[in-house]
């Protein structure tokens, strides 16, 4: 029996130790792992960076509330204004956090009340972020959802002519990570982005998987020449202890005051101690390139899959998080890659997400993609006549 409430579908693995892209069960089985905590442990399990920096802090002091100073905020808050279109952050801990800060300070900068998500994103679990997803399976049962969110076709031009200046804010990612790791057309972002500039709404971009290095920018918007008015982060930023950060642009800065929006553990100092480390690491050029290249080498070696095996039908993604999309549901597929000692995850039902760290080797690479290939041969799925 269990005293947890049973919110995941767990994997009958318990994990005893990980380090770099390898995890350790309690039985000795060592698996290789291209799902990182969810796009979360961007430098791998246990950087020795970040473990030195997080023990120093821990000898310092644990927690202040945010009414001191708190310098190593300041320093995380300027690499991601320096590596970003923002000019100011607020920290929290979590994606969804980050969210609901972005969807109040859209509310309160516009004054207006409708924000427009798209079919298939994914925003989190609040109340806000849960109305803001628009998968009616996350919404199940806990209607009425919020009235003002309104979702559109991703990736569809036209459907974007119909908004009108009651709009606050348009919210996307630019890689549906949980919706079937499904990138935005350059053409559809550009088109939000003026939409936003012509009916006076913000442009929202949820970064919170596809920031922090994971698409080989430090945010996935950088390859969409756009000027996001806020970006929200989360997962990668703290390498695994739980931060959140919205990033604002300067016009938007005055429209939160003391006692707008909070967080008692937001800006931990803990947590920003590995931020600090994690963004120093990541937000190096040379870092960013080495996953580009990563990413081209991986993509073509699952490239060459399509057509080999008739299940695979398309391998798409940005960056190190990549989309293998199946002709059948890949639950069954996922079981078996993890009985084989590679662990992936499902982005909607078929589709196999990969996430690797982001400092995975080639070699890695290479075990993982046979591990793929050889699982793929053993699955029955019909040839197609022709
Ligand atoms: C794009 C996106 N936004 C928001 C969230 C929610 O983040 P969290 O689980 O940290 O609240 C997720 C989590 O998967 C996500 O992928």
């Amino acid at each position: 029996m269990s005293y947890l409430f049973p919110t995941y579908a767990r994997w009958d693995v318990t994990i005893k130790e990980a380090k770099g892209s390898w995890v350790t069960d309690v039985n000795e089985n060592k698996y290789l792992d291209f799902i990182s905590g969810i796009a979360v442990c961007n430098l791998g399990h246990a950087n020795e960076e970040v473990t030195k920096a997080v023990q120093e802090q821990l000898t310092k002091y644990w927690h202040m509330s945010n009414l001191f100073h708190q310098p190593i905020q300041e320093e995380v808050a300027k690499l991601l204004v320096e590596a970003s279109d923002g000019d100011a952050v607020f920290f929290c801990n979590s994606g969804a956090e980050a969210n609901e800060a972005a969807i109040k300070l859209a509310r309160k900068h516009t004054g207006k009340t409708k924000i427009v998500t798209f079919l298939q994103s994914f925003h989190g679990r609040t109340f806000a972020t849960m109305s803001a997803t628009g998968q009616e399976k996350i919404q199940q049962g806990f209607g009425p959802m919020l009235e003002t969110f309104q979702y559109l076709p991703y990736n569809d031009l036209a459907a974007l002519d119909k908004l009108e200046s009651d709009v606050a804010a348009i919210m996307l990612e630019v890689v549906q990570g949980e919706g079937g790791v499904v990138p935005a057309e350059k053409e559809f972002i550009q088109k939000v982005s003026e939409t936003c500039e012509k009916i006076g709404a913000l442009l929202i971009i949820d970064e919170v998987q596809t920031g922090v290095g994971r698409t080989g920018k430090p945010f996935g918007y950088q390859y969409y020449g756009i000027k996001p008015d806020i970006i929200t982060s989360a997962k990668g930023l703290g390498s695994g202890l739980p931060v959140g950060a919205m990033i604002g642009q300067k016009s938007l800065i005055e429209t939160f005051q003391a006692g707008s929006h909070g967080s008692t553990f937001g800006g931990n100092p803990i947590a920003m101690a590995a931020a600090k480390v994690t963004l120093d690491k990541i937000f190096d050029e040379k870092f960013l390139i080495e996953v580009e290249e990563k990413s081209n080498y991986l993509v073509g070696k699952l490239n060459s899959l399509v057509g080999k095996h008739p299940l695979v039908n398309d391998v798409r993604g940005k960056g190190l998080l990549v989309g293998i999309e199946c002709k059948e549901q890949v639950s069954e597929i996922i079981n078996q890659l993890r009985e084989n000692k590679l662990l992936v995850l499902p982005a909607g039902s078929n589709v196999i997400r990969l996430l690797p760290p982001l400092t995975v080797s080639y070699e890695e690479i290479d075990i993982a993609v046979k591990t793929l290939e050889d699982v793929f041969s053993t699955v029955d799925y019909p040839v197609e006549a022709h």
